[in-house]
């Protein structure tokens, strides 16, 4: 017997009603939903072409995929069984998998277990027990249920239908026509008295509907965001008559103040530097040039905010910093919740001190050392 091939039919032409917009064209993780189907279906050999049925009045042109297999688009209808017999006529394999592109986790494991179970007379579909208390309720005016119009459903024996659903193309043909406002495939494949069997769905391949399952879809690919680290460093000396700013907050019994041609604000220096690093950028010293007489006396604050505008720009946000300012006078503790709730507005922060252990420039009191950490994250 030589080997069954499949035409993968994404079924895409909805209006996204319930979730309030066409979800199937939603970006989940830098891909457009129904693509996350169509790339994993993509990885098999038993199925060699992909049809994306689209909405009517959608512009095919719109449409852009890399695919490493045939592909073709074609138009839907005003209901999915009209989708599913435009998409099945451009179809050209003896078998098919009928998909949701609302479904973009379904994996290849499932589409392999569906082609596997697939014969020229017989459905397969994927099921999974329902978990949940079932209740029928013919809700009344006022939205709710009540003793009278709530009666209680037996879960037992109740299984939800996914998709993919498989299919012999040509028999299924006729059954779709006899009913165009089938649920699914199933439906219409029982209705003709085909024969039909199930094998086990997938609990992540659950059906995008609510505005919330987009959520859920959003935090399960979270790992999709990529996560990179920087470290920044400042030094400047101390000297008398100037003033003393960390963080932006002036300390205001301090004799000695950093020496610098801006603000000398180390600690803003340091954090800038390392959110650079993260975002794999150049130091301050050469995005802010000590050469330029715009950056005299600068508030640093001020210049956080512009990198923080560059690297948001280019699509990075900052998590978290992380910094220690090494400073043996003045004693600094008593600032830092001031200093970290000003650093705050921008960022979660923390900041810590240390002496110098008299030891070194610093020891001294003749300089002052920051380091930082910054973590940004940025999807893909
Ligand atoms: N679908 C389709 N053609 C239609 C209606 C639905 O191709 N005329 C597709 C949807 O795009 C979706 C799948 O069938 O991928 C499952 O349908 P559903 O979740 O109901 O999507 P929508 O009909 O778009 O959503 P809603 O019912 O909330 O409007
Ligand atoms: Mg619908």
């Amino acid at each position: 017997m030589s080997a069954k091939n499949f035409s993968f039919i994404i079924v895409a032409g909805g209006k996204g009603s319930r979730l309030g917009a066409k979800k199937q064209f939603m970006d989940l993780g830098g891909k457009v939903l129904w693509q996350w189907s169509a790339d994993e279906a993509a990885k098999l050999k038993e199925i060699s072409e992909i049809i994306l049925v689209i909405p009517k009045d959608f512009d095919a042109e719109k449409i852009s995929w890399n695919s490493s297999i045939p592909f073709k688009i074609v138009h839907g209808g005003d209901t999915r069984s009209e989708s599913v017999l435009n998409g099945l006529n451009a179809a050209e394999c003896d078998y098919v998998l009928i998909h949701d592109a609302a479904r973009p986790f379904a994996d290849k494991n499932l589409f392999s277990a569906l082609m596997n179970a697939a014969d020229e007379f017989t459905g397969v579909i994927p099921v999974l027990p329902v978990s949940d208390a079932l209740k029928k309720i013919d809700l009344s005016a006022d939205g709710h249920g009540d003793e009278k119009n709530i009666s209680i459903v037996d879960r037992d024996k109740l299984f939800i239908t996914q998709t993919p659903q498989s299919f012999p193309r040509k028999k299924l043909i006729e059954a779709v026509k006899k009913n165009l406002n089938a649920k699914d495939e199933a439906e219409s494949w029982l209705d003709s008295g085909h024969k039909l069997t199930s094998v086990e769905g997938q609990r992540l391949n659950f059906k995008i509907t609510w505005q919330e399952d987009m959520t859920i879809a959003k935090s399960l690919i979270n790992q999709q965001k990529i996560t990179r680290t920087g470290i920044g460093y400042d030094v400047h000396q101390l000297v008398p008559e100037r003033k003393l700013i960390l963080g932006g907050i002036l300390i205001k019994d301090s004799p000695l103040g950093l020496l610098g041609h801006s603000d000398a604000d180390l600690l803003t220096h340091a954090v800038m530097d390392a959110i650079l690093g993260a975002a794999g950028l150049e130091d301050i010293g050469n995005i802010f040039p000590a050469s330029d007489e715009k950056f005299k006396n600068a508030d640093s604050i001020k210049l956080l905010q512009e990198v923080l505008s560059l690297v948001n720009s280019q699509g990075w946000s900052v998590e978290f910093v992380d910094a220690v300012v090494e400073a043996q006078v003045p004693r600094l503790n008593k600032y830092r919740e001031e200093i970290k709730n000003n650093l705050a507005k921008f960022f979660e922060v923390n900041i810590k001190f240390k002496s110098a252990e008299n030891l070194d420039d610093a020891g001294r009191g003749l300089s002052m050392t920051c380091w930082a950490c910054a973590t940004l994250t940025k999807e893909i």
